[in-house]
């Protein structure tokens, strides 16, 4: 897959482009990741790549002819057509299955805006999809790339050493990740590892990851579970889960059954 980011601060995006899982993905040939700054489609002495906005108001807009130029370089750059994505908070809400669908996609394109924003005839005349990362400001669009960059290279096919490990991520399926542990199994102050875990059985052990999944969810992002239609066995799944946690917040607080 290729990704192609427009941005005033290409080193940034390259060098988070460049650690861990993504840039062992670059190396692998499975993506690769190019930067175009307005600023080199621009033709006055000054470098210029934004304008006062018209109407008044605080802040600079980025004009439309470095971006226009910019992306119009994008999209010589390889033959694929190219889905062109401008970062903001203004966006559709990115989740895990709209990255997944880009994923899918041969070519993407990060446009990253700056200042008070984007002109909006260049949105409305060159960009396919507005994203935002979720409901906060950014001082710009690059965290955001880095971000997308991040969650759709992961996924390219032969990125991650384990493939299960993508399969069983937090919201792949709709629900939050269970818990995980590692040695020792005794830990001096925290106490042990849950036994069903280094019983062997790996049905029990895919039952109980199944329960904590769906507890955790239900705890902690209960608006997942309304969306999403669970099956008999993961509402008996989840019924002992409240079961279990209600049993422990009525000991924690001292009012449990006399024994
Ligand atoms: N740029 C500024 N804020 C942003 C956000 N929340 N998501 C995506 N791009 C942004």
């Amino acid at each position: 897959m290729r990704i192609d980011v427009v941005t005033l601060f290409p080193d940034f995006v390259q060098q988070s482009a460049a650690v861990g899982v993504v840039g062992r993905a670059q190396q692998r040939k499975l993506l690769q990741v190019e930067t175009f700054n307005p600023r080199d489609f621009t033709h006055d002495v000054h470098r210029t790549v934004d304008g006062r906005p018209f109407g008044g108001g605080p802040g600079m807009v980025m004009l439309i002819e470095p971006l226009r130029a910019a992306l119009a370089a994008v999209r010589e750059a390889a033959p694929e057509p190219v889905h062109v994505i401008y970062l903001s908070p203004q966006g559709t809400r990115l989740t895990q299955g709209r990255v997944k669908a880009l994923a899918a996609m041969p070519r993407i394109a990060l446009l990253c805006g700056r200042y008070e924003g984007v002109d909006e005839r260049l949105l409305a005349h060159e960009v396919d999809e507005e994203l935002s990362i979720g409901d906060y400001v950014l001082s710009g669009g690059e965290l955001a790339a880095a971000i997308v960059i991040d969650a759709v290279g992961r996924l390219q096919e032969g990125a991650l050493n384990d493939a299960l490990s993508a399969q069983q991520d937090s919201f792949s399926d709709g629900l939050l990740d269970c818990p995980h542990y590692t040695r020792p199994v005794q830990h001096d102050a925290w106490g042990g590892v849950p036994e069903v875990l280094l019983s062997g059985d790996h049905a029990a052990i895919a039952r109980w990851r199944l329960k904590q999944s769906l507890g955790r969810t239900w705890l902690r992002r209960p608006d997942l579970l309304t969306q999403r239609v669970l099956d008999a066995q993961s509402r008996a799944l989840l019924d002992e889960f409240r079961r279990e946690y209600s049993r422990q917040q009525q000991a924690a607080a001292g009012d449990g059954p006399q024994q």
